[in-house]
C-alpha cells in the first residue's frame, strides 16, 4: 500500500509547476476498493448457495398496490428537507440480505452503533414515502434498469436488491463473469437490473500498469456501457470521486492538459474542466443513441465526509448522527461538481426533449451531505497489522442512508406517471 503515498504535480496557474503531496480524497480509496472487490465478488457469486437465508422481515406495511398514488404534490421539491427519526428502519439486515458488499457490511465488521440506520428523509413541503418494493416491482414489470458509474452505483444497486428482497430475490443472468457488469433478473416481474462499471464515464485507461494516473478521453464514449444501454428503460448515471485523482485529459486523441500528473510541458487543467466535458460527452452519447427510448436519471455527486485529517492522514468519519440542514453547507469541490452536473443536465434535458428522451435529476447531494454518520469508516474490514488500511468515508453502510435513494427513485417514477417513460 506504499504506492498510496504518491507524489503528484499540482499546477498553479502559471506554466511553472511545483511538486507537492496532495490529498486525493476518496479517490484512492475507490481504487483500493476496486481491487479488493474482486475477492469479495467471488464470494458474492456463490450467492445462490446463500439463498437458504430467505427469512423475511415483518411485512405488515406492504400491501399489493392497486394504483400508484404519489403523496407529494408536483410542486414539492423532494430533495430539500431534513433527516427525521424512523424507528421502523432498517427494512433489511445483513442476515436477511446476502447482497451487501463486504466493505459496506458495517455491522459484520463491528460497528457498535445502530442509530445511523434509523432515519428517513422528510422533504420540507411533503412526505417522501418509504420505498415499497411491491409497488416498485409492479411499476418495473417487463422493464429494465441500468446503474452506470463507479462503485457508488453498485452500492446503490445492492441497497435496492436488499430492499426488494422482501418480495423477491433476483437470479444472476450476467452475460459475462465480471463483478463490474452484473445483470439480475426478477423472474416474476420480468424485470432486469444491471450495473456497468465506468468510473470516468468516458473512455479511460490507466496510463501504465499499476498506475494511479489515468488517461481520460474526454470526447470519447465509453463503449463498454454506451453500446449496452439502448435496450434499457431506465438508466441511472453517476460519477465524481474518480475525477479527484490524477488524470491526463485527451481531446481528439491529443493531450490537452492534466491534473496531478508529473508530465513535462503538459498544462494543468483542473478536474472541473474534465468533469464538465465528461458529462457533456455522456449526455451527447445518450441523446445520439439510435433506438434508445429510455429515461435517464442523473444521480448527483455523493459527498465524502473525512474529518480530523485527510484520507491518508488519519481522516475519519466517526459521527453517529446526521447533521441538521443548518449545521453544514455544500462547499468546495462538492459544491462545484454538483453545480457542473446541474448545468450539464439542463443542457442535456433540453436536447433530450427534441429527441423525445426524458432526463430526470435524482438530486441526492444535499441529503447525503447531511449524513457524515453513514459511512463504513473503519468498519469495512478487519484490522490487519501488516497493512495500513484507510477509513472509508466515501461509500455507505448497508443498511444505511443510501436506502433512501430508492425512496426518491420510486417517488420520481410515480410523479412522472407509471406508464409514460417518454
Ligand atoms: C451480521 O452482523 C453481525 C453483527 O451484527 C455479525 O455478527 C454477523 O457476522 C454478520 N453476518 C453476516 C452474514 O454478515
Ligand atoms: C420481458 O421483458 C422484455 C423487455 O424487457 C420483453 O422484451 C419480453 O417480451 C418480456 N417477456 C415476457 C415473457 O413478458
Ligand atoms: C519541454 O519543453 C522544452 C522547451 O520547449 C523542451 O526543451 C523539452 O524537450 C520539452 N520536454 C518534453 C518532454 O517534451
Ligand atoms: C439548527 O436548527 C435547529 C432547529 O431545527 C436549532 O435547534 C439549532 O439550534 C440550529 N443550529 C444552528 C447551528 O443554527
Ligand atoms: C503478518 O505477516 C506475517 C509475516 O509475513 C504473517 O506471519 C502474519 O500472519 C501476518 N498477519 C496478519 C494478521 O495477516
Amino acid at each position: 500500500m506504499k504506492f498510496l503515498h504518491i507524489w503528484v504535480l499540482c499546477g498553479n496557474n502559471s506554466t511553472k509547476q511545483t511538486i507537492r503531496k496532495v490529498t486525493i480524497q476518496a479517490f484512492i480509496i475507490l481504487l483500493i476498493f476496486s481491487v479488493t472487490t474482486v475477492m469479495c465478488y467471488s464470494l458474492f457469486s456463490y450467492s445462490p448457495l446463500l439463498k437458504i437465508n430467505k427469512h423475511k422481515l415483518p411485512f405488515h406495511d406492504l400491501t399489493e398496490p392497486e394504483s400508484f398514488p404519489s403523496t407529494s404534490v408536483k410542486k414539492c421539491d423532494i430533495f430539500s428537507g431534513e433527516w427525521v427519526p424512523n424507528p421502523e428502519a432498517p427494512y433489511y439486515t445483513n442476515t436477511t440480505c446476502w447482497a451487501i458488499h463486504e466493505h459496506q457490511n458495517c455491522m459484520k465488521y463491528g460497528r457498535p452503533d445502530t442509530e445511523f440506520m434509523k432515519w428517513r428523509w422528510k422533504p420540507y413541503e411533503c412526505e417522501l414515502p418509504i420505498f415499497n418494493p411491491l409497488q416498485f416491482l409492479e411499476i418495473m414489470r417487463g422493464k429494465s434498469m441500468a446503474f452506470v458509474g463507479d462503485s457508488l452505483s453498485r452500492n446503490h444497486m445492492q441497497s435496492m436488491i436488499c430492499l426488494l428482497s422482501r418480495v423477491e430475490w433476483p437470479v444472476d443472468v450476467s452475460y459475462m463473469n465480471d463483478f463490474s457488469f452484473k445483470q439480475w433478473k426478477y423472474s416474476s416481474y420480468n424485470f432486469t437490473m444491471a450495473n456497468f462499471w465506468t468510473p470516468h464515464l468516458v473512455r479511460a485507461r490507466k496510463a501504465y500498469s499499476n498506475s494511479v494516473l489515468f488517461n481520460v478521453y474526454l470526447d470519447e464514449f465509453d463503449e463498454t456501457w454506451i453500446t449496452q444501454i439502448k435496450e434499457f428503460d431506465y438508466v441511472i448515471i453517476n460519477g465524481g470521486q474518480w475525477f479527484l485523482g490524477p488524470m491526463v485529459f485527451y481531446e481528439n486523441l491529443k493531450v490537452v492538459g492534466c491534473q496531478y500528473c508529473d508530465l513535462e510541458n503538459v498544462t494543468h487543467l483542473n478536474l472541473y474542466y474534465g468533469y464538465r466535458k465528461t458529462f457533456r460527452t455522456v449526455f451527447k452519447a445518450i441523446n445520439s443513441l439510435e433506438n434508445f427510448k429510455g429515461a435517464t436519471f442523473l444521480r448527483t455527486f455523493s459527498p465524502s465526509h473525512f474529518e480530523n485529517g485527510v484520507w491518508n492522514k488519519g481522516g475519519n468519519c466517526v459521527r453517529t448522527e446526521p447533521f441538521k440542514s443548518n449545521e453544514t453547507k455544500l462547499k468546495g469541490h462538492d459544491l462545484e461538481l454538483h453545480k457542473i452536473q446541474l448545468e450539464e443536465f439542463i443542457i442535456a434535458q433540453k436536447e433530450g426533449i427534441k429527441k423525445g428522451l426524458k432526463f430526470m435529476l435524482l438530486d441526492t447531494t444535499q441529503a447525503m451531505l447531511l449524513r457524515p454518520d453513514g459511512h463504513p469508516n473503519r468498519y469495512g474490514y478487519w484490522s490487519d497489522q501488516n497493512m495500513t488500511l484507510y477509513n472509508d468515508c466515501v461509500h455507505w453502510c448497508l443498511p444505511g442512508p443510501i436506502d433512501i435513494w430508492s425512496d426518491f427513485l420510486l417517488e420520481m417514477l410515480k410523479m412522472n406517471g407509471v406508464n409514460s417513460t417518454c
